[in-house]
């Protein structure tokens, strides 16, 4: 592989991203097998020979030292004296039984792994790789994987989030297509006083209800079963709540739910609408641009927005001071916030 000569003074181009990126899924099997092997809860109690993590996971040693040096070579486990031991980044983030477990989100996208395989299919077909009701209710099994993924996200963001706004004085919000209801109960946690309504597709909507209760905010969130293209978003509301849902949608079906949420909100109602956006131009962030593409591959109407989009259509529908407030890495959310006058 030689690169042609470049004219006198300037740089010939670079094929390193080629070569990573040509090979990045090797180390996105690597992080995905040993999540779905429970690798990490195997070392979560101390190190362990490859022979005896082998031995423990029912694995073929030869393979299984390979194996753990390549985790080791990523960062989540390190090699002392022929023992390997988690790193502080796995037993925070890798260990089933830590608070801030990211689990079952590796899972998540361990099981869309086989649909970004048939991206050319889509691409040829336009229709998503792997049907959307499949998670959205079909399938209980991968439903309930969804809403724990969903769950375990937004526990990271709406952690974030619940100090980017500012709900002192609101009563009632809306949470459209609300998952596992995680946003609503930290930010009802967060204002006292403020109550939140969940409008759900009812096989999410039945497993959010077992986490609004094992958190103990059954008494000011409450799930309601129904489809957000269809069902009533009621009146009186002085905050409505869209997070994560705008990229499973077209921008007509986008500006109609603003216009909705405009209709449900009091004058002087919040509209949030959080998700991962892209720059004007949709090629980035990179993440957004690649977000974009899993949506695709997932929703019929998947994929992604820009954030100037969005605050466009809010303006089409009469809202005012709208901003947008980037999440501090590493979450790749933004946040567009608009007034109903
Ligand atoms: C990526 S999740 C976001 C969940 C949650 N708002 C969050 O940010 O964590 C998108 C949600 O939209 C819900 N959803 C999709 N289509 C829907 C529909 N037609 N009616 C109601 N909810 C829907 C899904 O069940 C899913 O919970």
């Amino acid at each position: 592989m030689t690169a042609p000569m470049a004219p006198a003074g300037t740089r010939p181009p670079d094929p390193s991203s080629i070569v990573r990126l040509s090979t990045s899924y090797w180390e996105s099997q690597t992080l995905l097998t040993a999540n779905r092997l429970r690798v990490f809860d195997t070392l979560a109690d101390g190190g362990r020979t490859a022979d005896e993590v082998a031995a423990v996971l029912q694995l073929d040693p030869r393979g299984t030292a390979l194996f753990l040096r390549a985790c080791a070579g990523l960062g989540f486990l390190e090699e002392v004296a022929g023992r390997f031991q988690n790193t502080p980044v796995a037993a925070t983030f890798l260990v089933s039984r830590s608070p801030a477990f990211m689990g079952n989100v590796i899972k998540y996208s361990d099981q869309l792994y086989g649909a970004w395989g048939q991206l050319e299919g889509s691409l040829r077909a336009g229709k998503p790789a792997l049907p959307a009701e499949t998670y959205l209710g079909d399938d209980p099994a991968r439903t309930r994987g969804f809403v724990m993924a969903m769950h375990e996200r937004a526990l990271g963001i709406a952690r974030v989030l619940v100090h980017v706004l500012d709900l002192q004085g609101r009563r009632s919000m809306l949470d459209v297509g609300g998952g596992p209801g995680t946003y609503s109960v930290l930010l009802t946690e967060r204002f006292p006083g403020l109550r939140s309504e969940v409008l759900e597709l009812p096989g999410v909507a039945a497993v959010a209800r077992e986490l609004v209760a094992a958190a103990g905010a059954s008494d000011r969130v409450t799930l309601r079963d129904g489809d957000y293209h269809s069902s009533d978003f009621g009146t009186g509301k002085d905050v409505v709540l869209m997070s994560g849902m705008f990229h499973r949608e077209s921008e007509a079906t986008c500006r109609g739910l603003i216009e909705r949420a405009s209709a449900c909100l009091e004058p002087g109602g919040l509209l949030v609408i959080s998700d991962v956006f892209t720059d004007q131009g949709g090629a980035l962030p990179t993440f957004a641009a690649m977000f974009g593409l899993n949506m695709m591959l997932t929703a019929p109407d998947g994929g992604v927005h820009a954030d100037a989009d969005v605050m466009r259509w809010m303006g089409d529908c009469g809202f005012r001071d709208m901003r947008m407030v980037p999440l501090p890495p590493p979450m790749p959310h933004r946040v567009v916030l608009g007034v109903r006058p």
